[in-house]
């Protein structure tokens, strides 16, 4: 099959379309024929060798298509179903945590930059049908991620405030379209003025640029003083999202793109009542429910924009410098 295999970690070129083995599927597995793919930041961190995983890989945990092929053992799966690929692999039973050896699909398993993907049964459910192929690649990861985040972890509740940081990206869009759902009143923030409008255009109540200026304040006034929730996926403003929220906030945390470093005072922390929640990914009870959202909600993720998988290169170049609005998807076949 053709497939972009990763053998040495760089800028975008090092992402070249080849050839790889046809996936096959043994005991309880599926290999999916890939109709679209997306991208996550993951894969940039994966690609430049922040995020590591053994070479040669192929990366990708985003992916909708047709099953292919349905391994021994396997029911309630036939080929020809229209599918997602649920990215958590090996999460186990539990809610509070997944198990040990838990994973994310593409690095080391291989990925969806590819025509066909093998995965584990239930990491496979039927796509929302309303919804484009591009979209429903687009779903999986950022979905499941905000999912859990708002839902399982903050467990927002309608009439509160949501602040959403970095409003840019492919989870925090996700995570406007869920907020909303919920009957919250969101407030974003971005470097730009243009994402900012259309964030307010999808619905959020204000917002502000993060760039410039005193913008922890300009959330505060905003929010009567203080957000009741912060969706935070920097990391480098951890500090800053907790000076957000009122007096027994949380501020649910999943990502690094700032960093994977943060140096906090304690007393914003322990004087605030704050509760700062650490999440990642989800269970495939959280993704069950971010499909029954998508089904209700009637909104679909938002795509920045959509290339062949032979240009995943400008994809990633585009993501890396924090140009897109929404997640950006490959086409395959
Ligand atoms: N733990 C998990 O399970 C999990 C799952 C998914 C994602 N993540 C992590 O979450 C992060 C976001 O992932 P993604 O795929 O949504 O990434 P993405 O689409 O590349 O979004 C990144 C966005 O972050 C915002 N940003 C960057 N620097 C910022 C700063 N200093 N202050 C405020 N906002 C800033 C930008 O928003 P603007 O363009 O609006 O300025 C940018 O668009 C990544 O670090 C990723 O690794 C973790």
């Amino acid at each position: 099959m053709n497939a972009i295999v990763l053998t040495e970690t760089g800028g975008p070129e090092v992402l070249r379309v080849g050839s790889a083995p046809d996936p096959v599927a043994g005991p309880g597995e599926v290999v999916v024929a890939l109709r679209a793919a997306a991208l996550n930041r993951r894969d940039v961190f994966l690609r430049k060798g922040i995020a590591p995983s053994p070479l040669p890989v192929i990366p990708g945990s985003d992916g909708a298509g047709v099953v292919h092929a349905v391994g021994a053992g396997v029911t309630g799966i036939a080929e020809g179903d229209e599918v997602v690929v649920l990215p958590s692999l090996g999460w186990g039973g539990g809610e509070a945590a997944p198990a040990p050896g838990f994973r994310i699909l593409g690095g080391p398993d291989d990925g969806t930059y590819a025509e066909m993907v093998k995965v584990p049964a239930e990491n496979v459910l039927p796509r929302p049908s309303r919804l484009s192929w591009e979209e429903s690649a687009a779903l999986p990861l950022a979905g499941l991620t905000a999912y859990r985040a708002l839902v399982s972890r903050a467990q927002v509740r309608p009439g509160e405030t949501v602040l959403i940081i970095g409003i840019g990206g492919g989870v925090a869009t996700i995570a406007l379209h869920l907020a909303l759902q919920a009957g919250c009143r969101v407030i974003v923030t971005s470097s730009s003025g243009e994402k900012l409008a259309r964030a307010r255009e999808m619905g959020a109540a204000a917002g502000f640029d993060y760039t410039g200026g005193d913008w922890v304040s300009e959330v505060k006034e905003a929010s009567g003083g203080g957000v009741d929730v912060v969706v935070d996926s920097v990391g480098s403003t951890w500090a800053d999202s907790i000076g957000s929220v009122r007096p027994g906030g949380r501020v649910v945390v999943f990502g690094g793109t700032g960093g994977g470093k943060v140096e906090l005072m304690v007393r914003p922390v322990t004087m605030g009542q704050v509760s700062l929640l650490g999440t990642t990914m989800g269970s495939p009870r959280d993704f069950a429910g971010l499909l029954a959202a998508v089904r209700t909600g009637g909104w679909a993720p938002v795509i920045d924009s959509v290339r062949p998988l032979a240009e995943a290169g400008d994809a990633h170049a585009r993501e890396e410098a924090g140009e897109h609005f929404g997640k950006l998807v490959l086409t395959i076949g």
